[in-house]
């Protein structure tokens, strides 16, 4: 069992937004026990799909939230997201999919949190 805990330094500080982040950990903890189970294809795929969906919910309301606030960097950010959704699709169209893959798709959006989505938290609070 592979569980990924959100804590507070993934905080971006919009209490929405880290709602969304901390069940999206849930979902990529329940996608990595899955894989390292060895668990049966049609399992994985729909703990994925359902996944990919959350995923595109969430990124639709971040870069809805970001337009409110007049982001000056969505349109690059929105650029991260679409590339995530097609490696994540990518992904999820592999005959073989390993746990390395999909812990490569965990860590970009680990990294996507402290690096991008940090940023426009910071920038709602400095222009409120
Ligand atoms: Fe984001
Ligand atoms: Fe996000």
């Amino acid at each position: 069992m592979i569980k990924l805990t959100w804590d507070e330094h993934f905080s971006v500080g919009v209490a929405s937004m880290d709602k969304q982040h901390q069940v999206i950990f849930d979902h990529m903890s329940a996608v990595s026990s899955a894989l390292e189970e060895d668990a049966p294809r049609s399992r994985s795929a729909l703990l994925l799909e359902t996944f990919d969906i959350y995923c595109k919910m969430h990124f639709f309301e971040e870069e809805r939230l970001m337009d409110e606030m007049q982001y000056p960097a969505l349109a690059g950010h929105r650029r991260q997201h679409d590339l995530f959704v097609s490696d994540l699709e990518g992904f999820m169209a592999q005959k073989h999919q390993g746990l390395d893959g999909f812990f490569a798709i965990r860590d970009w959006f680990l990294n996507h949190i402290l690096r991008e989505d940090i940023p426009y938290g910071a920038f709602r609070r400095d222009h409120p």
